[in-house]
């Protein structure tokens, strides 16, 4: 049955800052699917309440590490952990970055003209955006290749193909230099993640992994009226998305049902990016 092959039963999968917004969306479809989600993420408050949630709805095993992505010691201890208690580690989704939101005073979302980017800032945003995903392909990728067998989803942006635009975030009455700005380094993570993509996808080709990338569009989450009024008017279908509407293409893409599926570039955005 085709609908078999979209099953994840039992499979172990590590979702890298499932307690996020879209993260938790992964969560929910490798649920979906009947495997098991391993969250890791960096706030063991936000790791359990996510359990919560998704043990009462699903009463499917969950498994929960507090850990820092950019630290390779800790992905180790992680990985025995797994290997120890499950023999094999089957997906890997690659979520977790600094996540610039215009909503939010994100260290990165500020009025951060590009000549004076601090450096301090662009090697945080690389570290966990690019260094993290590196890590841990390193790390669980390790697992997949003695298995010979294994999925790995990197979850870019729609800016991981175009340029942002910066007119979006603009605010009326306020001077340029107080205007906040999407920063280069999510511009850098998000197309360096489809770089990593392809490269894995090629090395790890006939070892029986596959590597592919997502790029989710912007994302519905209360932002300001105004921004939305903006956004929507570059987008063919006239809205943002909802977080939810990732969970099919996500389940297609770390099951069988996208066996041949290699080293591609999904991109979900309403058609934004083809106006
Ligand atoms: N929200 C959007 O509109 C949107 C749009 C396109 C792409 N994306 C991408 O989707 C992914 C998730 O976005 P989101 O909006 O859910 O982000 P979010 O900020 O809500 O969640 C980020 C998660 O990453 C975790 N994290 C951060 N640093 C970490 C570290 N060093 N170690 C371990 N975990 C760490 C956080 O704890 C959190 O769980 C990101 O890669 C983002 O770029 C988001």
């Amino acid at each position: 049955m085709l609908f078999d092959k979209f099953m994840i039963e039992k499979k172990v999968c590590v979702i890298t800052g499932g307690t996020g917004l879209l993260g938790k969306r992964h969560v929910e479809a490798v649920l979906e699917g009947r495997g098991i989600p391993v969250i890791i993420s960096k706030t063991q408050s936000k790791l359990e309440e996510t359990k919560r949630i998704f043990t009462d709805k699903y009463h499917l095993p969950i498994e929960i590490f507090s850990a820092d992505i950019t630290r390779r010691k800790e992905l180790e201890d992680i990985k025995n952990i797994l290997v120890e208690k499950y023999g094999h580690i089957d997906i890997l989704i690659n979520n977790a970055a600094n996540n610039p939101k215009v909503e939010a005073s994100s260290a990165n979302m500020q009025p951060l003209h590009f000549t004076d980017f601090p450096l301090e800032l662009w090697e945080k945003d690389i570290a966990v955006g690019l260094t993290g995903a590196f890590l841990c392909c390193q790390v669980f990728g390790a697992v997949m290749e003695k298995q010979r067998c294994g999925v790995i989803l990197n979850i870019s942006s729609d800016y991981g193909i175009l340029a942002p635009d910066q007119r979006l975030y603009r605010v009326e009455g306020i001077p340029d230099e107080m205007q906040k700005i999407k920063p280069v380094t999510y511009s850098v993570v998000k197309h360096a993640i489809g770089g990593l993509t392809k490269y894995l996808a090629t090395y790890w080709g006939d070892k029986g992994i596959r590597v592919n990338t997502l790029c989710p569009s912007g994302i519905y989450d209360h932002q300001d009226k105004t921004f939305v009024e903006k956004f929507v008017k570059n987008v063919p279908m006239g809205r943002m998305s909802l977080p939810e509407e990732y969970l099919g293409t996500i389940l297609y893409m770390v099951s069988d049902a996208s066996s041949f599926l290699n080293g591609a570039t999904i991109v979900i955005d309403g058609g934004k990016s083809i106006w």
